[in-house]
């Protein structure tokens, strides 16, 4: 998609199709307004007047997120059409850097809305729309156009996240995502990749991790993916994906509705790998480390089993009760890995842990967890800018006693499910050492990760969660550094 900035009226641009955005509904001043009224147009109406080449969209307010969700629905309404080009209504500047804003999101808005995952379709069908013009007043241009590009940046890593989460399972393993993660790398100067095998992984005496991986066809990798900024760096963060190429639970099977889906349990890593490519393109002032767990959780002869005692990286022993809590145990090897060999400032890790989190928040919003109350509050603040939603769960002691075992150090699973999510996050922060305590996030994206049927701009299918909240996180806290000097 291309998109023109202008700084005129964009009447005088040719395009195929005008878009109108009608605060609360009211269209005096509409061009097409007793055509709108005879069709009853209200507030949260659409409507599409192919005979002018206009569409009309109601929107409550101009904030960023409604305009990524009012041109999904432009997108979605004008899905048939044969149009190139499409020209949205004059944007002023009111207040200093909100007009940028805006338009990162409009060029959000379309990006992601225009995406779709039909390399196996024998018909795909997707939007048209290739050109998209926006006149602005009260900017200049070459700062109305960083912004768009910014918003495609952040648009693009999130559906190059989707494209690798959506792809198939016998298609994609342990060793292809170790592929895309060289290839990543080979296109940025600024980003290094180490992929690391399980001779390695077995002298790091990473365990919990080889033993999610024992009954596997592939060989698992640990990746490390390192971008480090050209100029000034304010810090150093480090993003933990857990990269669950499949999950069919292992010995402890998943029943049939609940697998299906499954492929999807590399949401975390991908997401990692959207990041350090979103930062690299935006270059931002932050060394950001991904380190990605990779591995299938399959079934057969040398499967893991309940029973089992594993001995972890960072010597807690645990006591396996249910294989299909597989995630926490290569996220428990990869995060100990990460404290001492990274040693980053911020150490946040991103996965599809529980189906708890789903059950609790709902299929939209992801979860926060952590022990540092106000390091989770600014993480969700700052990571809504983007439109994703975040939610923090808090810890408590009387939970963590569940997680007790009887023969080792701890159990993978609690019994029951209730506060599975919390309890999983109590799990892994047996391996964040005491000096992380603070300085850790765990964000369960089950939920939003991979959803059956389309929301907002997201397509059914991977959303590219994780990617968005942590870059604007990242952006708002540049903002702020800036600010201070
Ligand atoms: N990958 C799943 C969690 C999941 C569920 C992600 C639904 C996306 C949608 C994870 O490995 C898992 O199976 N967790 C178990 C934990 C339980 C055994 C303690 C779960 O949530 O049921
Ligand atoms: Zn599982
Ligand atoms: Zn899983």
């Amino acid at each position: 998609m291309r998109f023109k900035v202008i700084d005129r009226e964009t009447m005088d641009v040719s395009s195929d199709y005008e878009l109108r955005f009608v605060l609360n509904g009211d269209i005096s001043g509409m061009p097409d307004h007793s055509t709108l009224a005879l069709c009853g147009f209200e507030k949260g109406s659409v409507c599409d007047l192919p005979t002018m080449k206009r569409i009309y969209v109601s929107i409550t307010d101009d904030k960023p997120e409604t305009l990524r969700l009012a041109i999904a629905k432009t997108v979605k309404a004008l899905a048939g059409h044969k149009i190139d080009s499409i020209r949205l209504p004059k944007f002023s500047a009111s207040e200093p850097g909100e007009l940028e804003e805006q338009l990162a999101a409009i060029a959000e808005g379309f990006e992601l809305s225009a995406y779709s995952f039909d390399k196996y379709k024998s018909k795909p069908s997707r939007t048209t729309i290739e050109r998209v013009v926006v006149s602005v007043s009260g900017i200049d241009l070459a700062d109305a156009e960083e912004a768009i590009l910014k918003g495609r940046i952040i648009a693009g890593a999130t559906n190059y996240v989707r494209d690798i989460v959506n792809e198939i399972p016998q298609e994609y393993n342990s060793l292809r995502m170790a592929e895309d993660a060289e290839d990543l790398a080979g296109y940025y100067g600024t980003v290094t990749c180490r992929c690391y095998d399980k001779a390695y992984l077995e002298q790091e005496g990473m365990n919990a991790f080889l033993a999610v991986n024992q009954a596997g066809p592939y060989e698992p990798r640990l990746i490390h993916l390192s971008y480090v900024p050209d100029g000034e760096s304010y810090g150093r963060i480090c993003f933990v994906g857990k990269g669950l190429t499949y999950d069919t639970g292992g010995l402890s099977l998943k029943p049939t509705s609940s697998m299906y889906t499954m492929k999807s349990d590399k949401s975390g890593a991908a997401a990692a790998l959207g990041i350090i490519k979103a930062a690299a393109e935006l270059e931002l002032p932050y060394q950001i480390d991904s380190v990605l767990g990779v591995t299938e959780n399959c079934i057969g002869n040398g499967a893991y089993k309940p029973d089992d005692v594993i001995r972890s990286r960072a010597g807690v022993t645990i006591e396996v009760t249910n294989t299909d809590a597989e995630g926490r145990l290569v996220l428990a090897d990869c995060l100990s890995w990460a404290q001492d060999h990274i040693k980053p400032d911020l150490l946040i890790d991103l996965a599809t842990l529980t189906g708890a989190c789903v059950v609790g928040l709902g299929d939209y919003t992801s979860g926060v967890i952590g022990n540092n109350y106000d390091l989770q509050m600014e993480f969700k603040t700052k990571a809504q800018d983007s439109g994703e939603n975040y939610t923090i769960l808090e810890f408590n002691p009387h939970l963590e006693k569940i997680l007790e075992s009887k023969i080792a150090d701890v159990k993978n699973s609690a019994p029951g499910t209730m506060g599975g999510a919390i309890t999983a996050g109590l799990f892994l922060d047996k391996f964040i050492k005491d000096e992380y305590k603070d300085r850790w996030l765990h964000l369960d994206i089950a939920g939003p990760a991979y959803v059956g049927s389309d929301w907002g701009y997201n397509p059914a299918g991977a959303s590219g969660a994780g990617v968005r909240g942590c870059i604007y996180f990242l952006m708002r806290e540049v903002e702020e550094r800036v600010a201070e000097q």
